[in-house]
């Protein structure tokens, strides 16, 4: 079982905690990978160039992780998610980040967008979460998610493996 996680980040955020979720998901014996969709972005940030576009046909499950963008997911991971062909057989969690402090203020309906994204393609959504940066409990937030991916995981594996 391979496991896929692809991050558009542009200062960090978001990849600072795919990058832990990666640690932890490898230090308990997974297969698996960190990959990044890269972009050019100019100054008028929706004329941009996707120039990194991770493919994910050799994941059995994949995390998506991105971040909010004017109370909507970011233009670059819309269109990267968009562009994926199919998802089909794909166990998928999806996490993003927000600085705002509360996921009311743009978080759930970005979440909801990116999940209804991966769900017209036919991927199967086990899970999801938001990080808001500056919410006070960020770091413990940080690390209820990425447990609840890591046991998530793991839950997926022994099923496969009894099957
Ligand atoms: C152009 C722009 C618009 C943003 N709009 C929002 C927003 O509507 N709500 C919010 O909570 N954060 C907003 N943010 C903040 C980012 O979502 C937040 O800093 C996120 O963690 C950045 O992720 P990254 O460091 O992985 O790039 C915006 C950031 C940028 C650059």
């Amino acid at each position: 079982m391979k496991i896929g996680i692809v991050v558009y980040s542009q200062t960090g955020n978001t990849l600072s905690v795919a990058s832990k979720l990666y640690e932890e998901l490898k230090q308990e014996g997974n297969k698996v990978s960190l990959i990044r969709v890269e972009a050019k972005r100019s100054i008028k940030q929706n004329v941009f160039e996707i120039i990194k576009t991770p493919n994910v046909e050799e994941y059995d499950i994949i995390v998506f992780a991105s971040f909010v963008e004017a109370f909507r997911l970011n233009p670059v991971m819309k269109k990267y998610l968009e562009n994926i062909e199919t998802l089909k057989n794909k166990n998928i969690f999806v996490f993003i980040t927000q600085m705002l402090p509360y996921t009311w203020l743009g978080g759930n309906q970005t979440l909801k967008q990116t999940i209804n994204i991966c769900e017209q393609k036919e991927g199967n959504i086990i899970g999801s979460g938001i990080i808001n940066w500056k919410n006070k409990l960020r770091d413990e937030k940080t690390h209820d998610l990425i447990d609840k991916i890591v046991s998530q995981l793991k839950g997926i594996k022994q099923h496969e493996k009894k099957h």
